[in-house]
């Protein structure tokens, strides 16, 4: 059986939640505590063993390639002004992956995305991770790609990650109807894309992390668009399902949607106490503000 060896991360959607910053910043560049967004994306691919990684992006990302791409000046000054701390940063972040970037010509929705990396991914399995969703692992825990990549080793099936959320959050979301078949890990039954909470009982969303056996391409190639005009992973997804099963999996990490302004700011705010630099500062900063929330002195 194969091993997961390549991911696909789309990024090119338009950020109009974080406008005006993303005008002209892609917001998989925006700033997490030092480092952009997609970073973290990136590395916990790579910590689960990815080793080429597609980026999806749309007009105006050549910022994100930049990223992952040499800087001869900046690294050159940094060498000469002996900053090797920031240097090794650098040179890290720059050989983390191969990191091979495709247009998406037209934002025709996460299903044509995803199918826009079947020219590097061919028959092989592959992870999907959202570029705007941010997991933060525990210490010594795999992260989310590395448990779904385990699961996906071990049984040959195509297999998600889900959380469960608040009723009022279902319309947000991607719905798995799921069976447990052992702790924390299910069979998926039916998936429907962003439901009124009046369609499912299912409080079980996608939180954007998956791993595909190949077949799903060929169920992308001949998708038609549904909700919103676009085409939809998850209506491939539940044919996949029909056809070769689908396994889901609950994971233990914190996620953030920084793609959106609160799960943004919680992000930060999570790094920012688990960086030791930041820690002391943040974590009293937090306090003398929670007692100002708390006694109603905070404006
Ligand atoms: C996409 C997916 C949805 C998933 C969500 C996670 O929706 O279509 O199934 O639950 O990401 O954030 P979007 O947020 O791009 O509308």
């Amino acid at each position: 059986m194969s091993r997961v060896k390549k991911a696909i991360i789309p990024a090119a959607g338009l950020g109009t939640r974080f406008l005006p910053a993303t005008k002209t910043v892609p917001k998989e560049m925006l700033t997490i505590v030092d480092a952009p967004i997609i970073f973290y994306v990136v590395e916990e691919a790579v910590k689960a063993g990815i080793e080429d990684i597609v980026l999806i992006a749309g007009r105006g990302k050549h910022a994100i390639e930049d990223f992952f791409d040499t800087s001869y000046e900046l690294e050159d000054r940094l060498a000469k002004d002996g900053k090797s701390h920031l240097l090794d940063r650098l040179t890290k972040i720059r050989s983390m992956a191969n990191i091979i970037s495709i247009r998406q010509k037209q934002a025709l929705g996460l299903g044509h995305a995803v199918l826009s990396g079947l020219p590097i991914v061919g028959k092989d399995p592959f992870a999907v991770l959202l570029g705007d969703e941010i997991t933060m692992g525990f210490h010594g825990e795999p992260n989310v790609t590395a448990q779904l990549v385990n699961s996906f080793n071990e049984t040959g099936t195509s297999t998600i990650a889900i959380m469960e959320v608040a009723e009022k959050d279902v319309s947000k979301y991607g719905i798995a109807e799921v069976s447990e078949q052992k702790p924390g890990f299910f069979k998926v039954n039916a998936l429907m894309e962003k439901p009124k909470p009046t369609e499912t009982k299912s409080r079980w969303a996608l939180p954007g992390r998956y791993v595909f056996d190949s077949e799903i391409m060929d169920i992308l190639k001949v998708a038609k668009p549904s909700l919103g005009g676009e085409i939809q992973l998850t209506d491939s997804m539940k044919v996949l399902c029909d056809k070769k099963g689908l396994n889901a999996m609950t994971f233990k990490a914190s996620r953030f949607d920084a793609g959106d302004k609160l799960g943004y700011l919680q992000a930060n705010i999570e790094l920012g106490l688990r960086n030791p630099d930041l820690q002391a500062g943040l974590r009293e900063y937090i306090l003398q503000v929670s007692e100002k929330i708390k006694n109603g002195s905070f404006v």
